[in-house]
């Protein structure tokens, strides 16, 4: 996570064109990264600082608003993180969500006690004093609520604003001061009036006027981005994926001819996958490109592995050793970029240590070795998928780029299950396509975040002409979501389907039965391995 001290890293830190910014500090909230795109939704710029930066640091940086986010923590532990009280002091408009209300309130006199029962889950909250912050909203709503402590009594400075059955304080504003606090989130989409709150604490409570656009961001990336690398050089690894070429296409805006891009063909990328890109990079960017061609290694490390995190392994370390021999020969490197998005970073919740991020293992199978000794830049560290998207549009890339289905870094390897031989691969291609082509054909695309073939490690008898096959089986994976964390299958429509399975069965050799899955994530997972 992005913090006002690495801020060189980070495009969208302080500085912003408008000059209207929020500061979220965050507190270990699974939601940090929420509430900051909430508020750029608003266009408002927004970035999310460490819980303790010092009152002072945060005049400096002279945001419009604070929001102090929640956290797994209890105010009344020894060792809850908190903020500098001062901030409350600072006359800038403070707006605490759940812990950070809690806190707000602790640290103005109320108290805060545990609740008999954990609240997890939908809510129904009654307005009785609008103010400001509530303004506009119906009486009566509901809201999403996730908390095992809550404000028990506030001091005479605040006046509660909303409740609900078990919560008599669910939303309280200070009388003298711009402090605000909301028990409930209104960040998710489960509050369905979260983003009106949201807009009235911005715009009637810190006064923004909502000038950000995504055309700043990218502004700053690239100045940041030059400050930051002078005249050196920057090495980019390509997938094919949106956030590979976005950020190859924000270091090109920046600094041009200094960037080199570095495209490993692992052989487990989609049917003519590595051709496309190399010609849509050449047609856009005119800068270095080493094309790694490496079917053979990847297969032969590959061979005769079927366990998925085992292949994960091998796929990763190949790619580091490929990476890494072909990095050596670029000279004068001294920076790598990367495209690791939000989803990609976990929350560590050590708030007290300040808000370190991990990364996951099994969606970052091209991490780099810190032996290396490349400085990193991943300038969309802070941003959605499809944030990045709107970026990559405001880039100039073309549609084919930033609308394509995300793809995993282990690519076809976990999604033809077993063993991974060049012939099996070859079907799942093949199949791919199909599915792909006929999504398209439908104009469902775009409507669909993902949209693949799995080749199954497994037999089953058909009928062909006048004779029994029994040949493998592909399963159909398509699904909608926002944010990839939770999933639901699509409800692709008959006739689609049907043209999907009739065409992988008659062309592609050695599949006799077309499954379409219809499990959700969670329970199960888009990937099939
Ligand atoms: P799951 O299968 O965990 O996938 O529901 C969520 C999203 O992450 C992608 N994914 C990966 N991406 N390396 C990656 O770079 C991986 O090992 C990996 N596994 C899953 C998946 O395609 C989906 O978009």
């Amino acid at each position: 996570m992005t913090t006002v001290q690495e801020a060189t890293s980070n495009p969208g830190a302080p500085g912003q064109l408008t000059g209207e910014k929020v500061l979220v500090l965050d507190f270990g909230s699974q939601y940090a990264q929420l509430i900051a795109r909430r508020v750029r939704e608003e266009h408002v710029y927004c970035e999310i600082v460490r819980h303790n930066l010092s009152a002072a640091r945060i005049r400096e940086l002279a945001p419009m608003g604070i929001i102090l986010s929640g956290g797994p923590a209890s105010v009344y532990e020894q060792t809850a993180p908190k903020c500098d009280p001062e901030i409350f002091r600072l006359g800038i408009p403070v707006l605490g969500i759940c812990y950070g209300m809690q806190l707000a309130c602790e640290a103005l006199g109320g108290q805060v006690a545990s609740t008999p029962a954990r609240e997890y889950g939908r809510a129904h909250c009654r307005i009785s004093d609008p103010d400001e912050l509530l303004s506009g909203l119906p009486t009566e709503m509901e809201v999403w609520m996730s908390h095992g402590d809550q404000v028990s009594q506030v001091s005479d400075q605040f006046r509660p604003l909303a409740a609900t059955a078990t919560c008599p304080i669910a939303a309280v504003r200070h009388t003298k001061l711009p402090i605000f606090g909301l028990q409930f989130h209104p960040e998710v989409t489960h509050t369905p009036e979260g983003a009106r709150i949201l807009g009235n604490f911005l715009k009637r409570v810190c006064g923004c006027q909502g000038l950000w656009r995504m055309g700043d961001f990218a502004r700053q990336a690239v100045e940041r981005i030059r400050e930051q690398v002078g005249p050196s050089r920057v090495i980019c690894g390509l997938s094919g994926g949106v956030d590979s070429a976005v950020v190859a296409a924000l270091i090109y805006q920046a600094i041009g001819p200094q960037l080199s891009c570095i495209l490993v063909d692992n052989g487990l990328l989609r049917k003519d996958e590595a051709g496309a890109v190399i010609q849509e990079f050449t047609r856009h960017f005119k800068t270095d490109l080493h094309v790694v061609k490496a079917e053979d290694q990847f297969l032969q490390a590959l061979k005769g592995k079927t366990e998925p995190q085992q292949k994960r392994q091998i796929i990763g370390h190949a790619f580091i050793d490929c990476f890494t021999a072909e990095a050596k020969k670029i000279q004068d490197a001294r920076f790598l970029a990367q495209g690791t998005l939000y989803p990609d970073v976990i929350e560590s919740g050590a708030a007290a240590d300040g808000p370190a991020a991990t990364i996951k293992l099994h969606h970052n199978v091209g991490g780099l070795p810190a032996e290396l000794g490349f400085e990193l830049i991943e300038p969309l560290r802070d941003l959605f998928k499809d944030e990045v998207r709107k970026l990559g549009e405001q880039l100039g890339l073309p549609e084919e780029i930033v609308w394509r289905h995300p793809f995993p870094g282990p690519g076809l390897a976990v999604r033809c299950l077993g063993e991974i031989t060049k012939e099996r691969l070859d079907r799942l291609r093949e199949a791919d396509a199909i599915v792909v082509h006929e999504i398209k054909a439908a104009g469902l695309y775009r409507e669909t975040a993902q949209a693949f073939a799995v080749l199954l490690p497994v037999q089953s008898v058909g009928v062909m002409g006048d004779g029994r096959t029994y040949e493998d089986v592909v399963a159909v994976r398509c699904v909608n979501t926002d944010d990839f964390m939770t999933a639901d299958w699509s409800r692709l429509p008959y006739d689609v389907l049907a043209r999907i399975s009739t065409r992988i069965i008659n062309e592609v050799k050695g599949v006799n039965r077309v499954a379409y899955d219809i499990s959700s994530k969670p329970p199960a997972t888009i990937e099939w391995e």
